[in-house]
Order: structure tokens, then sequence, then C-alpha cells
């Protein structure tokens, strides 16, 4: 697998072999039994498909859009379920996430890159039912990012082509990418669980947040309310918001940085065109087509 300077270590985790950070292993445990409250939302991704868009999003609705208050960086408004060290590099030597989600007041906001086989063992007993917004990107855009994140902050030296076997192979953090899309992607019908796409938020994010608010339980947003929310959430907004683009963060591991670039990097859908050799294209599709084969996966999904 990959080595890092930033994470050492990938340890092979769970029946599935869920590729996490090593010092997760410590903590998985509390990971499984932790409590669940009334109201908690969860919002659940693969790295590099809009999550932190989303949490953006789901924190404003949640929050009666205070706009003062979201100056606080999202991570610390939105803690991270599984062990801090990955998205929590500003504090790097904080109690792990679990004990920090427990002192919260409330219901809480919660993030999560695992898959759904991995989180708290009574939310997939069904004793606990939290919300759940997973965010869905269509995997050759969300490894083209993942690529770049990787050399700007996580010092992955790989080439593109060293790099995309092991992501088509699920020997990359928090893969295999089709263990986590199809582990919620079945849970669609489920009441708690709202499904959204990074490429539907790109085209009509209008749309995304109404039905956000439904399944939040939330009033409808006042059209000033929406076209201020459409403003702050757009790509150019976000890359100069330092409350969510990770800049403190990018800067601190620039050091370990091959290749620099921003958080917020292209924002588009498709970029996978110019980016990829037409042979690697072939090779995704091809990793596509046979993962999800036999699964009611709908490929517009992928595409
Ligand atoms: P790119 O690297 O393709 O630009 P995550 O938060 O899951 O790590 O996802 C990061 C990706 O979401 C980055 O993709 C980032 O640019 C994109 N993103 C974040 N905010 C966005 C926005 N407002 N509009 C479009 N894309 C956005």
């Amino acid at each position: 697998t990959l080595t890092s300077p930033v994470i050492d270590e990938y340890l092979l985790f769970g029946p599935e072999s869920t590729c996490l950070p090593s010092y997760y292993g410590s903590g998985a445990d509390a990971v499984g039994n932790f409590q669940i409250r009334n109201g908690d939302v969860i919002v659940a991704s693969f790295p590099k498909s809009g999550t932190t868009w989303l949490q953006e999003m789901v924190w404003l609705l949640k929050n009666h859009l205070d706009y003062d208050a979201a100056q606080v960086e999202i991570y610390k408004r939105f803690a991270k379920l599984e062990l801090p060290g990955i998205g929590d590099p500003n504090q790097p030597s904080r109690d792990n996430s679990v004990e920090e989600l427990n002192r919260l007041s409330g219901p809480r906001l919660i993030k999560t890159h695992l898959p759904y086989s991995l989180l708290p063992r009574r939310t997939r007993d069904g004793s606990e039912i939290p919300k759940i917004i997973y965010i869905m990107r269509n995997p050759k855009d969300a490894f083209i990012s993942y690529y770049h994140f990787g050399r700007a902050a996580l010092g992955w030296r790989a080439s593109k082509e060293e790099l995309a076997k092991l992501f088509m192979g699920g020997t990359i953090l928090y893969g295999p990418y089709w263990k986590s899309a199809l582990g919620y992607w079945n849970l669609r019908h489920s009441p708690n669980v709202l499904i959204l796409k990074y490429e539907e938020m790109v085209k009509d994010l209008r749309a995304v947040i109404r039905r956000t608010c439904e399944f939040l339980e939330r009033e409808p947003l006042t059209h000033e309310q929406m076209e201020k929310l459409c403003g702050h959430l757009s790509f150019n907004s976000m890359k100069d918001n330092s409350a969510v683009n990770y800049s403190t963060m990018l800067s601190q591991r620039k050091n370990f940085a091959v290749n620099p670039a921003p958080f917020m990097r292209c924002g588009k859908v498709g970029q996978y065109r110019w980016e990829m050799s037409s042979q690697m294209i072939a090779e995704f599709d091809e990793w596509i087509e046979r993962s999800i084969e036999g699964t009611d996966f709908s490929k517009k999904y992928a595409c």
C-alpha cells in the first residue's frame, strides 16, 4: 500500500479490509460502541467527494443560517467520528473524537469517511437511528482530486498511474471506493438516509438544498435565504473562506507537499477527461463495470 510521511502506516481493517490509518485500530471499539443521540446527523463520504461542501451546507441549515458562527473552522463545528489525524491536522494532540463528541451537549453533526459497515453498532442494528447524508462523486473525478490532495497534503509521491492501481485495488486510504459507495447506496430507501451526488450539487445546488431541508425536517428557505446560501456555498466563495478551505492545514503541511494545491482546487465535473490518458479512462470504466455488475447501482452515479 501507500506510504506517507503524514500517515505512516495503513491498516487493513475489518472483515472486508477497509484501508484505514494504523492508529484507527486502538479506537475502533470506541467508534463501534459510540452512542448516537436523538437528532444527530452524520455526513458520510469517500474522501474527495465534496464532503466539506456538504458539511458547510448542513451546518448552516442546522444552525439557523448563522454565518457569523460559521466563521469557525469546519472541523471544529463538525467532529469526525474516527480518530483525529486526518482532517484535523491543526490539533493533532487532541483527544479522540469519540470522547470529544460525547462531551458536546445536544444533537451533534458528525463527519465520517468510514464505510457503513464500520459505523457504530447500534446504528447498524437499527436501535439508534441518526440521519445519514452520504455524498457520492464519480470515482474518476474523486480519484483525480485525491491524487492532487495526496500530493499537496499527504506527501504521496506515487505517480498517477501507480495511484490509480491502488485506488482501483482498494488499497488507498478509506478504500475500497465501492465498499463505501455500495454500502450506503444499498440503504438509499431507508427514511433516515439521503444519498446526494456531487455532480447534482454542481448542476443544481438549489434543488439539493431543498431536498436536504426536507430531509432535515427544516422549513424551506425563503428566496433571499436561498440566494445568500448559494452565494456562500459557491466554489469561489468557499475557496476564499478560511473556515472551510483548510488553508492552515495545507500551509502546515507544505514541507510534505510534492505539488502544492489548494483544497478547493478545481471544483469541476468531468475533469478526468483532461487529467487521464485514454488508457486510464478505459481501465477505470472497465473497473466500474466489473464492480457494479450484479448490483442495482445506477451507472449514472459513476459517470
Ligand atoms: P477538486 O479537488 O476536484 O477541486 P472533500 O471535501 O470531500 O475532500 O472534497 C473536496 C473536493 O470538493 C475538491 O474537489 C473541492 O474543490 C470540491 N469542492 C469543495 N467545495 C466546492 C464547491 N463549492 N463547488 C464545487 N466543488 C467544491
